[in-house]
Order: C-alpha cells, then sequence, then structure tokens
C-alpha cells in the first residue's frame, strides 16, 4: 500500500479508510498508544495497536525507531487528536537502541546540547518547526522575485576577487600546504595553482549580479557565501545563505521600497502557510522568555511582532539622524553603552538595538552612512561624505539588510576604487558595466539566517542553518 502522509491525515477529518504510515517513534505510552512523527508537519499521529500485540514487537517500539504501519483510520477516543489509527500491523523499519539515542537520555535537551547532536536534532519538535520554516521562507524568496520578473541568477562561489573589499575569504588552492611552488622573490606562485591564480570562495554575489543586472534589468542571486571573520556571536556564521536582488533603473528609494516590499511578502507567506509551526515556536518564546527578569522580556509575542511588522511602514532615517538620536539617548547619558558614539562610528550592535527595540520599536531603514565605513562600489553622494547605503535594522537581530544605490560613474568609481586599493584593472570587467551602456542600479543583501531567525524567534544563529560553520567549528 502506498504511504500517506501524517499531515494529510491530520489535516482532514475522514474517517473510515485503510493506510499505511511510516515514521519515527516519539513515545509509546502502556504498551499500546505510538505517537508518530514522519516530519511532514508538527503534529504526531497516534497509533493504536492490540493489546495481543507480539512481546519482540513490543520490545522493539522504543523511541526513535522507525515503523511502517498498515491500519484503520478511526475517529479517536482519546483526547487532543480528533483521528488516530488502529493498526492492524506494524513492522519495525529500523530498531533504536533506547540506552543509547541521544534524545531519550536527556529529558527536553538544551538548544545548546542538541548543536552538539545537530545530525539528529532535526528530530524535535522545535527544529523540525524551524527547518519547516526556513524551507518556506526560501520557497517564498523565489515566489517573490519570480511573479516580479525577475531572473535567478547563479554567480560563482569560486572566485578571483574580494567583492566586499573587506579581506575575510577563505583561500581555495591545490597547491600542497608545506611546499608550494615560489616566486623569486619568495611569494607563493598561484600561476601553478589550480586555476592559475588565487582564488577564495564568494563573500557576495553581488559584483556579478551587477553584470546581470545590465542585461535582464533585474536579477538576483540566492546562494552560500562565506566569511573568515572571527566573530563567534549569535549573529554570525563563517559559511550563510544570502539572497541579492539587482535592479537596473532602481535608486536608493526604489531599493528601500524592494526590500521592505521583500521582507513583508516572505512573513506573510510564513504565517499563512506554517502557522502550526510558528504557532508552537512562539509558545516556546514564550516560555523562554518567562525565565527572564520582568524588564528583559519583549513586549510582543512572536506571532504579535510579525503581525506588528507586517502593518507598519518601516522607519527611515539617516545615518546622521541616527547618531543624533543615539547621543541623546538616556542609554547614552547613562554611559550603558560599550562603544562610544560619535559620527563617523560603524554602528556597533548594542547602537543598534537601541535604535530598533527602544526608540522606534520597528524596523529601521538607515541611509546615507559615512563613506569610509562602506564598500567601494556604493554611490557617493553629493556632499562628499556619505554613501547612498542603506541597512535595515530588526528588531532581536540587528542588521538585516544592507544594500546600496551602486556608483555608475566610471570616473568617480575608480576614484575611490584607487583610494580604497582594489585593483582596477584585474576588475575591469566590472568596470566595463559602467563603460558599455551603465545605467543607475541598486541592490542589497539579505542575510537569510537572520531572517529565519527574525521569524522563527530563535535567538541564536547555529539553531536556523542545518549545520552550522563557525570558527573552531565545522562538524557533520
Ligand atoms: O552587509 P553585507 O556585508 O552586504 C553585502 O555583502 C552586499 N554585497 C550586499 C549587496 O548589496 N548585494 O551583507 C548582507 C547581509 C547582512 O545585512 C547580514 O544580514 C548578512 O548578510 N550577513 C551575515 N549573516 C550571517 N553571518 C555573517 N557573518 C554575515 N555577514 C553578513
Ligand atoms: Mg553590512
Amino acid at each position: 500500500m502506498q504511504r500517506t502522509k501524517i499531515k494529510e491525515i491530520l489535516q482532514n477529518d475522514k474517517c473510515d479508510y485503510q493506510v499505511n504510515v511510516k515514521g519515527w517513534v516519539r513515545s509509546f505510552r502502556n504498551n499500546q498508544f505510538i505517537a508518530l512523527n514522519d516530519g511532514s508537519c508538527i503534529g504526531n499521529l497516534q497509533i493504536v495497536i492490540g493489546l495481543d500485540a507480539d512481546e519482540q514487537l513490543i520490545k522493539g517500539i522504543n523511541n526513535g525507531a522507525s515503523i511502517s504501519v498498515d491500519g484503520m483510520v478511526i475517529a479517536s477516543q482519546g483526547k487532543g487528536q480528533k483521528v488516530e489509527i488502529k493498526a492492524d500491523s506494524v513492522t519495525i523499519l529500523g530498531e533504536c537502541d533506547p540506552e543509547k539515542f541521544p534524545l531519550q537520555l536527556k529529558n527536553r535537551p538544551s538548544l545548546e546540547y542538541l548543536r552538539e547532536i545537530a545530525h539528529l536534532r532535526f528530530r524535535t519538535n522545535t527544529f523540525g518547526a524551524v527547518f519547516r520554516v526556513r524551507h518556506t521562507l526560501a520557497y517564498a524568496i523565489h515566489k517573490f522575485f519570480n511573479d516580479r520578473g525577475f531572473v535567478y541568477l547563479h554567480t560563482p562561489i569560486v572566485t578571483a576577487s574580494d567583492a566586499e573589499g573587506a579581506g575575510e575569504m577563505f583561500k581555495v588552492s591545490t597547491l600542497p600546504f608545506d611546499n608550494p611552488p615560489r616566486n623569486e622573490d619568495g611569494t607563493i606562485n598561484f600561476k601553478e595553482d589550480f586555476f592559475g591564480r588565487a582564488t577564495n570562495l564568494t563573500v557576495s554575489g553581488q559584483l556579478e549580479a551587477e553584470l546581470g543586472a545590465m542585461a535582464f534589468s533585474e536579477v538576483y542571486t540566492f546562494g552560500p557565501t562565506f566569511r573568515a571573520e572571527n566573530s563567534n556571536t549569535a549573529r554570525h556564521l563563517a559559511e550563510f545563505w544570502m539572497i541579492e536582488p539587482e535592479v537596473a533603473f532602481n535608486d536608493i528609494y526604489d531599493n528601500m521600497d524592494l526590500a521592505e516590499d521583500l521582507l513583508k511578502f516572505v512573513i506573510s507567506y510564513a504565517l499563512e502557510h506554517n502557522r502550526e509551526d510558528l504557532d508552537f515556536l512562539a509558545t516556546r518564546l514564550a516560555d523562554e522568555e518567562k525565565q527572564k527578569p520582568m524588564n528583559e522580556r519583549s513586549e510582543l509575542g512572536l506571532i504579535e511582532k510579525l503581525e506588528f511588522v507586517l502593518n507598519n511602514k518601516f522607519e527611515r532615517i539617516t545615518y546622521t539622524e541616527a547618531i543624533d538620536i543615539l547621543i541623546d539617548s538616556p542609554a547614552y547619558k547613562k554611559k550603558k553603552f560599550q562603544y562610544d558614539v560619535k559620527w563617523g562610528i560603524d554602528m556597533q550592535s548594542e547602537h543598534e538595538r537601541y535604535l530598533v527595540e527602544k526608540h522606534f520599536k520597528k524596523p529601521v531603514i538607515v541611509t546615507g552612512y559615512p563613506k569610509e565605513i562602506k564598500a567601494f562600489y556604493m554611490r557617493q553622494n553629493d556632499d562628499g561624505k556619505t554613501v547612498a547605503a542603506m541597512d535595515i535594522l530588526a528588531p532581536g537581530i540587528g542588521e538585516i539588510v544592507g544594500g546600496s544605490q551602486r556608483e555608475e560613474r566610471l570616473d568617480k568609481l575608480t576614484q575611490r576604487m584607487e583610494e580604497m586599493h582594489i585593483p582596477t584593472e584585474e576588475m575591469y570587467w566590472y568596470l566595463d558595466t559602467r563603460r558599455f551602456g551603465g545605467v543607475p542600479h541598486a541592490g542589497f543583501g539579505l542575510g537569510f539566517e537572520r531572517m529565519v531567525l527574525f521569524v522563527t524567534g530563535m535567538t541564536n544563529i547555529r539553531d536556523v542553518i542545518p549545520f552550522p560553520r563557525t570558527p573552531k567549528n565545522a562538524e557533520f
């Protein structure tokens, strides 16, 4: 008999039909009631087995074991579910030793512990919900762009350029570490390397996306990016996924509108299609909040927070206004900030979170950052000091989006690249877009895991990517 998904059985109230279900045992009570989960939804299906069941079989039905069940869907006698399955036959597909199964050994395992057994954590309610929501968000992002006629461009993972000019790259090489070929001056001879030059893992697909935008008008990338920055925080990964739309003829204001529309669409899509998972995560978060002192608890629950974001326009301010607000703040006056505030600083997470969580209490788009703290490709404003950059700051997260209008004027771009020691000759292909029919254009990068954090209410970025890569950690 063909397998029916548990989600399908739980979703309709139909009874009295024969099915086959397969999944993993979540619990087994009174040698009679199995809670079965197959990952299709958060809910478990109750399987009732006969009291005359084989003793050997009963011994095999342990938490974590996988089973196949044939039986009849009937109206449930018990509380908590509308339907259940009266089993005709149960087969053990894969045994699971309860003495050794890590999820069985700990009662309510902590998120930290589950990170150590990330190969098994999908089988918990929390991670099941998180990764179903992650899937939905990815799908919604593609849907959003597809519905608007964007072309999905696959930009390279291995590249010779440093798109952000920050030098935080992982090298890609097949040269022997212990004895690489050398030039006469002692430097490594990358001409002998696999690609005939020094290469690295990409930090961003933006530069190549810009090339695409100069032909398709609107493109986006959605792929893995890599940063060798040694930031061991709850917001940083060494390998993360980024969505980068790039749109010809857009200015910084169009760019802000596009980013706000994208975030809102994706949130509403998840609320509509993953409600059960989000309700579960909301309860989880509310329980976690109860552990905190009163004054540190968030005012809104997860669902209310998401609905609030949907129903309110993002605040839009300039960097200069942001700095003024911070300097005027009680937090600054009472010396509550660890890092100093003055015009020109790269705002720290504490500053960003003050703006969104304490001052505006909603997402904030900050524009017009000092050119010194931003990348070479951002369009220079007429004041000579700032660039047409935009960061979106989200409650509980800080920076979730970073983007800008691009410098389309060849002379200004070349000058800025030279000032910042970006090799203009090597990057002739990037500059060519400004030589051959260049147009004003703009784009941004949305950090996918930060988006998943925001929507799921999880607090550590390691808990929203299946197998996190962070400093000193590449397990699994
Ligand atoms: O602000 P960033 O560095 O911007 C860029 O890479 C541009 N090329 C984007 C563009 O204009 N096309 O990164 C964009 C976003 C950040 O706002 C943040 O959400 C996320 O990527 N991000 C990270 N997420 C997880 N771990 C890290 N180490 C991250 N670094 C950036
Ligand atoms: Mg940024």
